[in-house]
């Protein structure tokens, strides 16, 4: 049987096309290989990013090692997209293809093998024609519900990647979730590039969520990343239903009004604020994670420290720093005033210090609380690992452990970035 693997960078959205392909290689008698490092694969998918130079860094260095194995490398995603030319030009790269058409990349593989010189583009591209997965590489199901972008922040290249903004159809959305949980998944995760401007048909986000938590089952849903929006109190409300976590990444991106401004971000920091009350009225321990971006053009020690400022109001159960990263044809690629690395390092650094002190604290005001904990591992000393609604990370002792289980457990205490937890009855 033929072999393939994979390796996916970047987002969740990735993550999922993966997935997806993965399964439909399975479902056509290849053999897919989870373990891209010692591989032995003849058929090798690149999955690449392009968000910041650090990942186009990566990605060239896995397309690289991919040639040098002798295999068929096939090469994907934002990266792929952003620098066809460079991709083009590395020797062994067999096929590239670009995100429209990223789902077929099973019938261009097979049109290769049998020798036909075909072209991406004799192909037709989908977006959103990709099938629910049955075994995927990680425990929570992703399904994707939009794709692009129109909001051109200034320093981001995602909707030059992967375009406007489109959603997928509603009864699609639906299908592919009730299949997944068919399949025995417990946990999904919307994800898509901008997913509070879902609209299909005139169906929103919101309608969307209410329309998932009437799906029946022992389920729960996850938002995961969102932009900061004028989230409705008919939204927030919504958490009060258990199968909601209440959890959400919402990219605060900068601390300084300043500097969200020549970001081309539509709030302000007290905006900001707001949202998260409003979410914390609804479900007092609601946990906010975040992505930041330190040296920004401009960014001063002042901005910076409004920046850690924010962090420590919110609370943040966690904060993803992103160090700034010039990106070609962006508005802020030509803007003034470019933060020296060496200052972005230090802020990076200084950044990811709070971030663990606030996952800390956030920890800590969780021991005594209960959370609905989905087993996803198993260590040899035993202990099963997890998340809990809150999405804290936790660890659980007990007789017989399940993976793919929901636990009812209380925090008992925090071990490094671990919430420790025991069983609790009914
Ligand atoms: N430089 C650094 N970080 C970036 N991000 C997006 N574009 C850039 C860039 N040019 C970060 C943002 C976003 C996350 C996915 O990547 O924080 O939320
Ligand atoms: Fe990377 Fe953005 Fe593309 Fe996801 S959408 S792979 S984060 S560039």
């Amino acid at each position: 049987m033929k072999k393939v693997t994979f390796k996916t960078l970047g987002c969740r959205l990735n993550l999922y096309e993966t997935d997806a392909l993965a399964s439909k290689f399975r479902e056509r008698g290849y053999v897919t290989d989870g373990d891209f490092e010692t591989s032995d694969a003849e058929i090798v998918v690149i999955n690449t990013c392009t968000i910041t130079n650090q990942s186009d860094k990566k990605s060239r260095e896995y397309i690289a090692r991919a040639r040098r194995r002798g295999a068929l490398v096939v090469v994907t995603g934002c990266m792929a997209e952003q620098y066809r030319e460079i991709v083009a030009d590395e020797r062994d790269v067999a096929v590239i293809v670009d995100n429209k058409h990223k789902n077929r990349i099973f019938d261009i593989v097979e049109a290769r093998l049998n020798g036909l010189d075909v072209d991406v583009e004799d192909f037709e591209g989908n977006v959103f024609d990709y099938s629910p997965a049955k075994d995927t590489f990680h425990t929570r199901s992703i399904v994707k519900i939009q794709d692009g972008c129109n909001n051109f922040c200034s320093y981001c290249i995602v909707p030059y990647v992967r375009g406007r903004a489109v959603s997928r159809p509603l009864e699609e959305v639906l299908d592919n979730i009730r299949t997944e949980l068919e399949y025995g998944f417990k946990e999904i995760v919307l994800t898509g590039v901008n997913i509070s401007k879902y609209n299909s048909d005139g169906v929103g986000f919101e309608d969307l969520i209410k329309r998932i938590l009437e799906i029946d089952g022992d389920f729960r849903l996850r938002i995961a990343s969102i932009e900061p929006d004028d989230f409705s109190v008919g939204f927030v409300e919504l958490f009060r239903n258990p199968k909601l976590a209440p959890h959400i990444h919402l990219c605060l991106q900068s601390g300084s009004n300043d500097v969200l401004k020549r970001m081309h971000r539509h709030y302000k920091r007290e905006d900001f604020f707001e949202i998260v009350d409003k979410f914390r009225s609804v479900v007092p321990d609601f946990n906010v994670t975040t992505d930041i971006i330190v040296g920004f053009p401009g960014e001063t020690d002042d901005d910076f420290d409004l920046t850690l400022d924010a962090a420590r109001r919110i609370g943040f159960g966690h904060i993803h720093a992103f160090k700034y990263s010039r990106r070609r044809n962006t508005k802020a690629d030509k803007m003034p005033d470019q933060v020296d690395e060496k200052i972005k390092t230090q802020r990076s650094k200084v950044l990811r210090e709070l971030s663990d002190e606030l996952t800390a604290n956030y920890l800590q005001s969780m021991v005594g609380k209960r959370q609905r904990m989905l087993s996803e591992t198993l260590d040899k000393r035993g202990y099963l690992y997890g998340y809990g609604e809150n999405y804290v990370r936790i660890r659980l002792k007990i007789d017989n452990p399940q993976t793919n289980v929901f636990y009812d457990v209380k925090i008992v205490g925090v071990d490094g970035d671990v919430a420790t937890a025991e069983l609790v009855g009914d």
